[in-house]
């Protein structure tokens, strides 16, 4: 019976192809291969343990996300980077963090102030702020070069099991503070970076444990702190929440328990209901013809007329969480006191992982813009372009696509050693990436699929609003972005 069904519906297929007449029919029964052969299901968050949004942990991680107490001066929160209808980051190739000229002004138009430290009328930060969406669908590593790491990588389990590195430890050493997952281990650092969070007098010669012990002094109101917050309501949230209201400030306001919160906010934040999604899952007209022949180049391999882009880009959340030499443009002020980023290499120290950075994601890339590690191109087609054709790219290189104020003036010189890299990577059979030509019309069709991995909700504040926090919250501080016309963001 299954034997006569399927020959049948060979058949069937034949005359369908031949006649000509039935191009979708065709493109449908092509990319139902390719859903079968990558084993999709459409949904990265399937079969994971996700908080909702209206649970009590990610409410007060919402309120802590949206907290300039976090901030050493009181002048950044993790939001001033990573806003929900910013597709969860910012909008600007290079961030910044403390010492804007307004602190509430998000997106375009946010300026470091000339008074401040380091001020050479450039961002301060040296790579792009990445999306806070969809963080629990991480099972690796986090951040462009994977410093907070899994060491027992689990499909799944967002780093739960098995000890995670973190930069506050030795190479290969578990952090026996790193907490629950990956993405509660990240919300230790960004407080403690000077030039997102913490300023440059707060705690200056401090380590990450006090300035983490300094700001959770400071929310818990304790003795000799109770001055830095003007209001303090915190220990009343905290007790809320955790359900203990006997519990004293010090054992309850714990950095512990803040990242606990940050991290359960970030992790509800589940974005996951493309277009390509509800393909997948059985609605054939979900995509237009043009997604669906950009899915096809994207699945394809080169040797079949595709691009390969799945080669690194694979799985539901299309990413290997790995790691690629593919010599995006380098600007900014670099890292490590240079004005270069060499990536993975500041992790591994392994001369093949220079200037290699993590996959991204494609989930709501669409929302990300600028793209890259350093935020250098601010279309899709130039990205994708690049990947195509690296030093093609580099060589015409558009710099009227960058903010005037953005250092840029080394990027010839600080992106050809990454080129380099790439050549000795293929001479030695160690790249995927591709050597492909795109038409104007394939890249117009890569862009189409691109597109439908984008869930709606993303592109709509009605639908974001449960993560956006209102009111004044527990301290005063709560940031109301607003763009550099002052209008609500
Ligand atoms: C000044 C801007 C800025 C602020 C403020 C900031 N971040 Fe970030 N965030 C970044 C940048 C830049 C990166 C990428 C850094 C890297 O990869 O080296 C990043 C990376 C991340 C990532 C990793 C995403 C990924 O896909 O790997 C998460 C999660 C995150 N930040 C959460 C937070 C939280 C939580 C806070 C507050 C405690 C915060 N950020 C504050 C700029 C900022
Ligand atoms: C060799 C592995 C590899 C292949 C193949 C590949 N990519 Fe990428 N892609 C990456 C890496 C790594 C980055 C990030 C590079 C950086 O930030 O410097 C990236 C970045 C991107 C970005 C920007 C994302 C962001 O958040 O900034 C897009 C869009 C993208 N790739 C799409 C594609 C498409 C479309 C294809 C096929 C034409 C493709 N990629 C093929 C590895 C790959």
């Amino acid at each position: 019976m299954v034997n006569f069904v399927w020959k049948t519906s060979v058949i069937f297929l034949i005359l369908i192809s031949l006649s000509g007449c039935n191009e979708d029919f065709w493109l449908n029964y092509q990319l139902s291969k390719e859903i079968a052969k990558h084993n999709f299901t459409g949904d990265p968050a399937e079969g994971r343990t996700l908080p909702h949004i209206s649970e009590p942990l990610p409410q007060l991680g919402k309120a802590l996300f949206f907290s300039k107490a976090l901030g050493g001066d009181k002048d950044t929160a993790c939001v001033s980077c990573h806003y929900p209808t910013l597709g969860g980051a910012d909008g600007l190739a290079l961030p910044i963090g403390v010492g804007a000229e307004e602190p509430d002004v998000l997106g375009p138009g946010r300026r470091h102030s000339s008074s401040s430290e380091h001020y050479d009328g450039g961002p301060t930060v040296p790579r792009n702020s990445p999306t806070v969406f969809n963080m629990g669908l991480w099972d690796r590593s986090i951040f462009h070069d994977g410093r907070i790491e899994s060491l027992f990588p689990v499909p799944g389990q967002n780093g739960a099991i098995g000890g995670i590195a973190t930069p506050d430890v030795s190479l290969g050493m578990a952090d026996p503070d790193a907490g629950i997952n990956l993405t509660v281990a990240q919300t230790r650092f960004p407080v403690t970076s000077k030039e997102e969070m913490r300023g440059f007098e707060f705690e200056s010669d401090g380590t990450n444990a006090d300035v983490r012990n300094h700001l959770a002094n400071r929310l818990q109101g304790a003795s000799g702190f109770e001055h830095e917050l003007d209001e303090n309501r915190w220990l009343d949230e905290f007790r809320d929440v955790f359900n203990q209201p006997d519990t004293d400030a010090e054992s309850l306001i714990t950095y512990g328990n803040i990242a606990l919160a940050l991290g359960e906010y970030e992790r509800s934040m589940v974005f996951t209901n493309t277009p390509w999604k509800q393909y997948v899952q059985g609605d054939m007209a979900a995509l237009s013809k043009n997604a669906k022949k950009g899915a096809l180049l994207f699945f394809n391999e080169p040797q079949q007329g595709g691009a390969g882009c799945v080669n690194c880009h694979s799985g539901d959340n299309f990413t290997d969480e790995d790691f690629h030499v593919i010599a995006m443009p380098q600007i900014g002020r670099g890292k490590e006191d240079s004005t270069m980023d060499q990536g993975r290499w500041y992790v591994t120290g392994a001369d093949n992982d220079r200037y290699a950075f993590r996959t991204p994601s494609l989930l709501n890339v669409t929302k990300t813009s600028p793209w890259g590690h350093a935020g250098a191109y601010s279309s899709l087609k130039q990205v994708i372009l690049h990947h195509a054709n690296p030093q093609q790219a580099i060589t015409q290189f558009n710099y009227s696509e960058l903010d005037q104020d953005i250092q840029a003036s080394m990027l010839l010189t600080n992106t050809r050693p990454a080129l380099k890299q790439l050549q000795t990577l293929r001479s030695e059979g160690q790249s995927k990436l591709p050597r492909i030509s795109l038409s104007d019309k394939e890249v117009l069709l890569l862009i189409a699929f691109v597109e439908s991995l984008t869930d709606p909700c993303v592109e709509d504040r009605e639908c974001l609003s449960p993560w956006i926090a209102t009111g004044n919250g527990p301290d005063g501080l709560t940031l109301h972005a607003i763009n550099k016309n002052g209008d609500p963001l």
